[in-house]
């Protein structure tokens, strides 16, 4: 498929379309998941999935499979597609990108009556980002087997709802849990397109990006216990204040990512909370979240491990007490060198110029590489900026990325 097959206006139709559905009109993308708005955009995409005439499968997280039959039944699927939920105010692109971008790779295979021997499945997959439940690619980590029945109970939002209860809540059957996931799918490959989240390719002028590695998270929660007391009456020296030991212990974090020796490593707090949280009181607990990400899973350990030691020396200096608590410790990926390989072809034989990058952000990639060879496309998103309302592409970057996934899916399902 080239360029000119790829449908430009249907592409900003469907990204314009689902951004109706929206917790913060006016003010970014708000769209967690398995909220209203999270159901209504996965009956918009299952809706234009039928359009497309695609045969729509889901599974009891919520995840979705429109697939585009192949000639030989029994061979095994090539999975695309991405995810549709949001942070907090962001973007119209993270994922979305990636989720068009598969449909019309097959409705273009379909127009140009190209029928390959494997069926290619355009995916949704549940819950990518971890905002709401603190715990991400919730539907790609359950296909993986790397989510358990317990695990649905044990992660719960911050209004105290488990995935367990927030599933069950909207009518989908977490109770099956154990019985939809008890071997993983036989997948041939899996390609996913994505919006870069870093401005290097805008940087280059290049429209497409070819990952070779995929940085993976780990994440903790880390409380602190101190001393709630009066703001006034409480002099310096006499404080055990929960919220200066956390502030120091980020800059601890800020510190050991700085000087870290790894090809690529990033350390954030994302979220505090300080009790009672008043002007006028030294708070007596700080709770925040901790996310470190690198492409090596001996650098992230090293990390990891002097971020621990040197958290409890903070926390024994300044009379608190600190504990941290994993989440998630996901290994990163090497992307698949044949499909990587496969899809440099593809856009080398469109004339689409092209380079390698590493991913700092996760994707569902991540979870679906313990499937299958995995690998994934990136085109630029505008000075590299995601998880905002800014995020913002270049449609002519949307349809060339696509037109590469879509020769590469062809070429694979026929392998
Ligand atoms: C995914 O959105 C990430 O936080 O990397
Ligand atoms: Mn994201
Ligand atoms: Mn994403």
């Amino acid at each position: 498929m080239t360029a000119e097959q790829i449908r430009r206006d249907e592409l900003r139709g469907w990204l314009d379309g689902i951004a109706a559905f929206n917790a913060t009109p006016g003010e970014g993308i708000t769209r967690g998941v398995y909220t209203p708005e999270f159901e209504d955009a996965r009956r918009y995409v299952i809706g234009e999935m039928k359009k497309l005439g695609l045969t729509v499968r889901e599974d009891c997280l919520g995840n979705i499979f429109g697939e585009y039959p192949g000639t030989d039944p029994n061979a095994a699927p090539v999975w695309t597609g991405s995810h549709i939920d949001t942070v907090p105010n962001g973007g119209k692109y993270d994922g979305l990108a990636g989720v068009f971008a598969g449909l019309e790779a097959v409705a273009a295979m379909r127009r140009a009556g190209v029928r390959p021997k494997r069926t290619i499945s355009v995916n949704v997959y549940a819950g990518e980002e971890m905002s709401r439940f603190g715990v991400c690619c919730i539907g790609s980590r359950g296909l993986s087997g790397r989510l358990s029945l317990t695990d649905l109970k044990n992660h719960a939002d911050p209004s105290g709802t488990s995935l367990y209860d927030a599933l069950k809540n909207l009518g989908y059957a977490p109770e099956d849990f154990d019985q939809t996931f008890p071997h993983k799918a036989p997948i041939h490959a899996s390609l996913e397109l994505h919006i870069e989240q870093n401005d290097k390719l805008e940087k280059a002028g290049v429209p497409v990006g070819i990952v070779t590695g995929i940085c993976a998270p780990t994440n903790m929660i880390c409380e602190v216990d101190g001393v709630q007391s009066h703001a006034g009456g409480t002099s310096m020296t006499d404080r055990r204040d929960a919220y200066m030991a956390a502030a120091e212990m980020a800059l601890l974090l800020e510190e050991l990512a700085n000087t870290s020796t790894s090809d690529y490593i990033t350390g954030t707090i994302g979220e505090i909370t300080l009790t009672p949280g008043a002007a006028n009181v030294i708070p007596g607990k700080a709770v925040f979240t901790v996310d470190i990400r690198s492409v090596s899973a001996e650098d992230k350990d090293e990390l990891v491990e002097n971020l621990r030691a040197g958290m409890r020396a903070i926390a024994e200096r300044r009379g608190v007490d600190g504990t941290l608590t994993p989440l998630n410790n996901d290994a990163p990926l090497r992307c698949d060198a044949h499909l990587s390989a496969v899809l440099r072809e593809q856009a080398d034989a469109l004339d689409i110029p092209h380079m390698d990058l590493i991913s700092g952000p996760y994707h569902d990639s991540l979870m679906l590489g313990d499937l299958a060879p995995a690998a994934m496309v990136f085109i630029p998103c505008e000075k590299g900026i995601s998880h905002d309302r800014a995020e913002n592409i270049d449609d002519d970057d949307l349809v060339k990325g696509t037109a590469v996934l879509a020769e590469a899916l062809a070429k694979i399902a026929d392998e």
